[in-house]
């Protein structure tokens, strides 16, 4: 029995509270960087998602022993070859591209599909080539394959990202903590899951300041230990529950959402009328009586409000009282729940590649729609929750890549949301 789609019984006001699980973004890089390690790494607070399943397989293949407990999962690195890496669970992933550089940098040669991920722009990773290039990888590229190696392993090098990119920013690190000399990242991404991966590879060994800075110094060391790694909670997962909430109406309890990575978040919510509170076990979140519209808001690199709760605001915009505009500056093409969201009732319109107008507020009508991406996926769900009737979602495999239950969550918050089974 396959799970491949999601009911939503809409108009049900939401009351409750729902844990948040941990990060996705923070979990598959810290599980690629373990490679880089020789011993056993404990990490705790991993989510249940596919993706980490994936990137499970994906070390199981590389010769990882892994071992699951009630805790979260032990890797042993002790043992790791040189082979190539199942194709569907590299080009199903955007994250195993941080396998080029812990790859590289623990066997000084990598083989392997370009990486997969959600369709939502064109995603080059011209940035990550050159940073590890810098470092000594030579690379060939063949039909769908990349080769990399790197003869006698990484030497320091001065890099410098002209943007912000979180995986390029991995790659580097990755590659910078065992090289030989010193390594300055300048344009480093700043994201909390790039924090997240500097604090994991320095309870290994590594000698890295600057975390949290676009500017980051790294010092070669020799050798990487294993560490114990508690994962932080899903600042997206907390958004799209927060998200669903001024959605659907009511308030919510969001138990350890990290309120302290979410203030551009918390910001526009408040600005729609929602009262926010916050504290360091999580977020009330309780959605105003006549919700206002979001007016003009821009998604961008960290601190500023992620793309990836690009979607989830705009199906919040639907509720509001008035028009909004939102204008996607990462990627230039997620803006795919727009026709569904025109199907269910929605008076919305994408003005161009990077621009979306809401007019609300739209009365929307249950319906049947596919998910075609993650975040896009779960924003369907959120949309279901507004409208009047049933909808179902199809496509839920995509959703489950980043949440572990969507369906059980907003159950718990009182919502209507089943998960489909088809045989
Ligand atoms: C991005 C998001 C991250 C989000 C993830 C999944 C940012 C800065 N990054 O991370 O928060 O969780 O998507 O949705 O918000 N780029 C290049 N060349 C490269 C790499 C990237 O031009 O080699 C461009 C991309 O096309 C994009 C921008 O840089 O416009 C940021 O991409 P990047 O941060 O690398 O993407 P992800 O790491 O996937």
């Amino acid at each position: 029995m396959q799970i491949d789609s999601i009911r939503v019984d809409g108009g049900v006001c939401l009351q409750g509270k729902v844990k948040i699980q941990g990060s996705k973004n923070a979990c598959l890089p810290v599980m690629a960087a373990t490679l880089l390690t020789k011993g056993e790494s404990q990490i705790t607070n991993c989510p249940k998602i596919s993706d980490v399943f994936r990137m499970k397989q994906l070390l199981g293949s590389m010769g990882c022993i892994i071992r699951e407990s009630s805790k979260g999962i032990t890797i042993d690195t002790s043992r790791v070859q040189r082979k190539k890496m199942p194709s569907e669970a590299v080009q199903s992933m955007r994250s195993s591209i941080c396998m080029l550089g812990a790859l590289l940098g623990r066997t000084g040669e990598v083989y392997m599909e370009y990486p997969g991920g959600c369709v939502i722009g064109a995603r080059p990773i011209d940035m990550h080539l050159m940073a590890l290039e810098k470092m000594g990888a030579v690379f060939r590229m063949e039909e769908e394959m990349i080769y990399g190696s790197v003869e006698n392993g990484f030497h320091g090098a001065d890099i410098e990202f002209s943007k912000v990119s979180v995986g390029a920013t991995e790659n580097a690190l990755l590659a910078a903590v065992l090289a030989k000399g010193h390594t300055r990242i300048s344009g480093a991404a700043k994201e909390p899951e790039v924090q997240a991966l500097c604090r994991y590879l320095v309870n290994c060994g590594a000698q890295i300041s600057g975390i949290g800075s676009e500017r980051l110094e790294i010092e070669g060391v020799e050798t990487l230990h294993g560490c114990k790694m508690w994962i932080p909670a899903d600042r997206i997962v907390a958004g799209t529950y927060l998200f669903a909430v001024l959605a659907a109406g009511g308030s919510a309890w969001l138990e350890e959402a990290p309120c302290d990575q979410m203030e551009a978040v918390i910001e526009v919510a408040r600005r729609m009328g929602a009262v926010c509170q916050t504290g360091e076990d999580g977020l009330y979140v309780q959605a105003p009586e006549r919700l206002q519209p979001v007016r003009r808001l821009k998604t961008g690199v960290y601190p500023d409000f992620p793309t990836d709760l690009q979607s989830a605001v705009l199906v919040a915009a639907l509720r509001a009282e008035g028009v909004s505009e939102i204008e996607e500056t990462i990627f230039e093409n997620r803006f795919h729940i727009v026709e569904p969201l025109r199907d269910m009732g929605a008076n919305v319109k994408v003005l161009d590649e990077r621009r979306v107008k809401v007019w609300g507020p739209s009365v929307l009508t249950g319906k049947s729609v596919e998910a075609w991406e993650l975040r896009g996926g779960a924003a369907m769900v959120l949309a279901g929750l507004m409208a009047d009737g049933v909808s179902t979602i199809n496509g839920y495999r995509y959703i489950m890549r980043g949440y572990e239950n969507i369906a059980k969550d907003l159950t718990e918050l009182g919502a209507r949301v089943f998960s489909v089974r088809e045989a």
